[in-house]
């Protein structure tokens, strides 16, 4: 694996694909584990998480579960913009049901804090989240705590398997970090 450069900033290697399959894996015997006798709806939240909610839907084959898909907006450029905008909305009825949020990244906690509050409106039985990653320091919403996290990194930028800048780098199967020099 080498350095890769968008838009004049050079990123290097951070989380191998084999390692992220590992972890995937590892979650979804956790979910599965945990939800026994119920049939959780993932809601994958585009566009960051894709990936990770394919992978880990399907590392939860032993599970009658169903997906679907919602899409927020929270970022621009490598700052957070602080405002959340909910850009397309969930029609499945999730009332009753266990709802597994998939996120690709935690770091302040606002877009999750949000989605859960629109969510618990619906009147689901619980809502869990499960995020690849996961910035414990950047975080500001007290009350956010994800029950399924990936890999707990420092409050730096990160792109690949999803993570983008600018809507670019999301298709790298590695995760990098940003270089600081
Ligand atoms: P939050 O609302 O601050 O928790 O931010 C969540 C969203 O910001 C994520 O779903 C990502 O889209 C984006 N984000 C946060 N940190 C990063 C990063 O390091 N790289 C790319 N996107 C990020
Ligand atoms: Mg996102």
């Amino acid at each position: 694996m080498k350095q890769v450069s968008y838009e004049g900033l050079t990123f290097e290697p951070y989380i191998t694909r084999d390692t992220i399959d590992a972890r995937i894996k590892e979650l979804g015997k956790d979910i599965t584990r945990d939800c026994a006798g119920k049939t959780p709806l993932f809601v994958c939240v585009l566009n960051g998480a894709f990936p990770f909610a394919s992978d880990l839907f399907r590392a939860c084959e032993n599970l009658p579960a169903e997906i679907a898909f919602i899409r927020l907006k929270s970022y621009e450029g490598t700052g957070s913009t602080g405002v959340v905008k909910e850009m397309l909305g969930l029609t499945e009825d999730i009332e009753g049901r266990t709802v597994i949020v998939v996120e690709d990244i935690v770091d302040t906690g606002h877009t999750i804090a949000r989605l859960i509050e629109n969510l618990k409106e619906k009147n689901p039985a619980e809502i869990k989240v499960a995020t690849l990653l996961f910035k414990p320091e950047a975080l500001e919403e007290k009350d956010v705590h994800p029950d399924y996290v990936g890999f707990s990194i420092p409050k730096k930028f990160i792109i690949g398997f999803g993570l983008d800048l600018n809507g670019m780098a999301r298709n790298l199967n590695d995760i990098y970090i940003l270089k600081e020099d």
